[in-house]
């Protein structure tokens, strides 16, 4: 994942999209009263207890009564503030809960630990959200295993994806950009790599990516395009290429090599055992590792089982 999170103003990731205007606008207003009110105060505080200490034995003080005028004001202006807070917030909230009607919508299905997307031409891609740029886009979301939670920092928005349910969400990007799609549930030990990156692009090239299929071209190098897949589809978030211990077996090494399976059976691992790894993970467990590795059979094109089966092989 090369996408990071640009910081442009003090405090906020680079505005990326319409709903940020009253997000930021929001953040500002409230961090920006609170601190106002809270140097006001402390000020105030340390200037009373210095300048009114008690100087001697003798010192009294004299009757204090109320003062109304100083009651009504502190509580008419809080009052004016929290209600100026919540017409900003609840504007804010229903923008962003309500989608426009005429929205491009993509399905997303989060699952242990990898984003899906599926166009409306039934394109799908892993790993990689497309987007147009100035057309509202709206995610309808599901999980097949336990609750994660899409956030897009840019756009400023955030929602959790839930099994058995579907939840939803909108966002219109102002400008073509490249920036990242995380996990914001704890889900389980790849968590920390379920990471998405997010493409928004003009709306003429999205349709025309589009009609390509939506498969990218891979690289001359297939060991290369291999290696970059083996990232870009959550395949690192499970298995290391070092040998050091993770969710998955290591791949160091692996190529050519008996496995010992869960079965108590050996099998060598040439081309087909890896292919069938992928495409069907359950078919041979590893003795030793739980079959909770989801299936790629159908998300993966022939050019790119090929090129993740090559780089696996360069791992020696
Ligand atoms: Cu999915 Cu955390």
């Amino acid at each position: 994942m090369n996408e990071r999170i640009q910081i442009d103003s003090f405090f906020l990731p680079r505005a990326g999209s319409t709903l940020a205007r009253d997000v930021d606008f929001g953040w500002h207003l409230v961090t920006w009263v609170s601190a106002f009110f809270f140097v006001l105060i402390v000020t105030a505080m340390v200037v009373f207890v210095v300048r009114y200490r008690r100087r001697s034995e003798h010192d009294r003080t004299s009757a204090v009564d109320h003062s109304t005028t100083l009651e009504v004001a502190w509580t008419v202006i809080p009052f004016a503030l929290v209600i100026v807070l919540f017409v900003v917030g609840f504007r804010g909230y229903v923008n962003a809960a309500v989608s426009p009607a005429e929205a491009f919508e993509i399905k997303v299905t989060a699952e242990k630990w990898r984003w899906l997307f599926s166009y409306p031409g039934g394109q799908t891609t892993m790993n990689e959200l497309k987007v147009p740029v100035g057309k509202p886009v709206r995610l309808v979301m599901s999980s097949k295993d336990v609750v994660h939670s899409l956030f897009i920092p840019e756009f400023r928005i955030k929602q959790d994806v839930v099994p058995g349910t579907y939840t939803s969400l909108w966002f219109e990007a102002t400008a073509p950009t490249r920036t990242v799609l995380l996990c914001t549930e704890y889900c389980g030990a790849a968590h920390s790599d379920m990471l998405a990156s997010v493409h928004a692009l003009p709306e003429a090239e999205l349709e025309a990516w589009l009609d390509r299929g939506g498969d990218e071209a891979l690289a001359a190098n297939p060991v290369e395009a291999g290696q970059k897949l083996f990232t870009s589809s959550s395949c690192a978030g499970c298995h290391s290429t070092d040998g050091s211990p993770s969710t998955g077996p290591t791949l160091k090494g692996v190529f050519g090599h008996d496995v010992a399976l869960a079965s108590g059976q050996k099998v060598k691992a040439e081309e087909n055992y890896l292919r069938e790894s992928i495409l069907d993970p359950a078919a041979k467990v590893v003795a030793g590792f739980q079959p909770v590795m989801p299936t790629y059979q159908g998300l993966l094109t022939e050019k790119q089982l090929d090129a993740l089966v090559a780089y696996i092989k360069t791992l020696r």
